[in-house]
């Protein structure tokens, strides 16, 4: 994530190598890009075929069409799959996909070979790919004019049990096609959820994070498949904890944060890209006057404890039922939970009071910038289990994803069951 927003890498269409270095160039085709700032996120183009640092930087991945499958980027792939961040084959891109399932498939039947070995040795025969039959519905020449487009749709069929199809909610649909190379066989591994009239295969899935499509998404003007790629690679900070659903183990990796809080629980550490959204927040709100910081963020579920043991003490059960997480069940201890606490007359205070009013109704019309949500909002303690907690802030790992649960009066429970 840069500034709460997905980082997209796009593969050149036709990337070079020369030993000139001012020949050393790639090229992008903008129509991917543009799709993914449509849909909130920042596009970069991966330059080198050496890709160890976009894997470190990006959170999904589009695999666009091209002339040539470079097997150096199966890095990329290998990257997707071991971190389940999604990816998008595009026309080549979804060939290469394929390719790499086949490649893994047969590793199988030669275990002693390297991938690379195993594609050398399937050159000459290649049965992963193969000529177009009927190349009046797949190749096309396109301009940017409605008609060119037009003329070159042609309709597939989806499979309702697929992810294609929870995209795109149908199982009929036109799509515009260019190319004369199609898959042969795919994978066992890979699901084949779309196809068109000539038996040619339009789509190829992998669980719900890899998608191949033969067709060109780009050049239609709606965005449901780059929504769902952006949506996808920040599922995980969608993590739903709530009375019903017990945190379960995570990969989220916890850092250090030094509250200024004197009084505060101490536990203020938090994750990683929760902690650089959190100080951009706090940066925006001392620029608008109020000076905030972090009364608890992260909790081991032994604190979880302590604190429901502390505040069964003071009030009664109802109170600590409304108010207070069963240890193993409070999203702070997934550390994607902050309580804030704002400094009035030399004092930090952290519950909804006439001195606080202004700072809390602030926070829960601006924190969506920074990908927070109010995780406890008032009139919702039916379907949140929880009394109004107007100091705890929820990051959901997209600003855009925030600002609709805002917009939309939510909670997490319901744009979850509720995706728009
Ligand atoms: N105050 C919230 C519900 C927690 O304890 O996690
Ligand atoms: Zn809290």
């Amino acid at each position: 994530m840069i500034r709460n927003k997905v980082v997209v890498g796009i593969l050149p269409t036709f990337p070079h190598s020369e030993t000139d270095p001012y020949g050393d160039t790639a090229s992008f085709v903008q129509m991917y890009s543009d799709k993914v700032k449509e849909c909130g996120g920042i596009p970069i183009g991966i330059l080198e075929k050496d890709a160890s640092f976009y894997t470190s930087i990006c959170d999904a991945y589009i695999w666009p069409g091209g002339s040539k499958v470079h097997r150096e980027f199966f890095l990329i792939l290998q990257d997707a799959i071991q971190n389940k961040k999604p990816i998008l084959g595009i026309c080549l891109g979804a060939q290469a996909i394929s390719i790499f399932f086949n490649l893994l498939e047969d590793k199988k039947k030669y275990p002693d070979l390297s991938l690379e070995e195993i594609y050398q040795k399937m050159k000459e025969e290649n049965p992963y790919l193969k000529e177009a039959e009927n190349v009046s519905i797949h190749s096309h020449i396109v301009t940017k004019e409605k008609e060119s487009i037009l003329n070159a749709m042609h309709e597939i069929t989806i499979q309702k049990n697929s992810l294609l199809y929870q995209i795109y909610q149908t199982e009929k649909m036109n799509v515009v096609s260019l190319h004369t190379i199609t898959i042969a066989h795919a994978s066992a591994d890979l699901m084949i959820s779309a196809k068109s009239s000539d038996g040619v295969i339009e789509a190829i899935e992998y669980q719900d994070f890899i998608l191949g499509v033969q067709f060109h998404p780009e050049i239609l003007p709606d965005l449901q498949i780059f929504e769902w790629l952006l949506e996808t690679a920040c599922r995980k900070y969608l993590l739903l904890v709530n009375k019903k659903e017990k945190v379960q183990k995570q990969d989220f990796l916890i850092v250090h944060y030094d509250s200024t809080i004197a009084e505060s629980l101490g536990q203020s550490d938090m994750e990683l890209n929760t902690k650089e959204a959190w100080l951009s927040l706090q940066a925006f709100l001392q620029s608008h006057g109020f000076i905030v910081d972090v009364n608890s963020a992260y909790r081991s579920s032994q604190v979880q404890q302590e604190i429901w043991d502390f505040y069964l003490n003071k009030y009664n059960d109802d109170y600590v039922q409304k108010y207070v997480a069963k240890p193993g069940f409070s999203e702070h201890e997934t550390g994607l939970a902050i309580d804030v606490s704002v400094k009035v007359n030399e004092k930090w205070m952290d519950e909804e009071t006439d001195q606080t009013a202004e700072f809390f109704t602030f926070l829960a019309q601006n924190a969506w910038q920074f990908g927070f949500i109010i995780r406890y909002p008032k009139g919702k303690e039916e379907v949140t289990g929880y009394s109004y907690e107007p100091w705890h802030i929820r990051y959901v790992g997209s600003s855009k994803i925030a600002k609709k649960i805002m917009e939309n009066h939510l909670t997490l429970e319901e744009y979850l069951e509720r995706k728009f």
